[in-house]
């Protein structure tokens, strides 16, 4: 089981952008932090970052035939971007949803999600522990063939 974790603009910053949110530890701690939950988990994980929403795009395209899910964090283009949404149907592959902070709660701009609507799971509110918990539901949900 492999998956791709893909994270969009700013978070390349976590631990230092508005750790009140979205908490002290930093990118590359949460890559760790990640990619040690899935391994016990027996889930290889690959990790991706771009502030660009084509880069996005280009990654998720690419992932097709590579990994058998994505898990996403697009930050603000969760609430922006169509072309997200799209890249994430047209490659077809199980995907989850991850917010840090419970977006439900914050600012009106932030409860549409674009990408949300081509994800099987949404884990949100979580923390960082959000990525792992989505990894692991995730893979559930592909080992039982209940893909999205
Ligand atoms: C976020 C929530 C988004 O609204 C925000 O723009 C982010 C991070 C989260 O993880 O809570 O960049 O996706």
């Amino acid at each position: 089981m492999k998956l791709l974790v893909i994270n969009g603009p700013n978070l390349n910053l976590l631990g230092v952008r508005e750790p009140g949110i979205y908490g002290t530890l930093d990118y590359n701690g949460m890559i760790e932090l990640v990619r040690t939950e899935c391994a016990e988990a027996g889930i290889e994980t690959d990790f991706y970052q771009s502030n660009h929403e084509g880069d996005l795009v280009d990654v998720i395209q690419d992932a097709r035939g590579k990994f058998d899910g994505i898990v996403i964090n697009p930050g603000a283009y969760t609430h922006t971007s169509i072309a997200i949404l799209d890249a994430l149907k047209a490659v077809a592959l199980p995907a989850a949803e991850v917010h840090i902070s419970d977006v439900t709660k914050r600012e009106p701009f932030r409860q549409i999600s674009y990408a949300g609507m081509a994800c099987c799971v949404h884990v949100i509110g979580q923390g960082v522990a959000g990525y792992g918990m989505a990894a692991r539901q995730l893979a559930e949900k592909i080992q039982k063939g209940q893909v999205c």
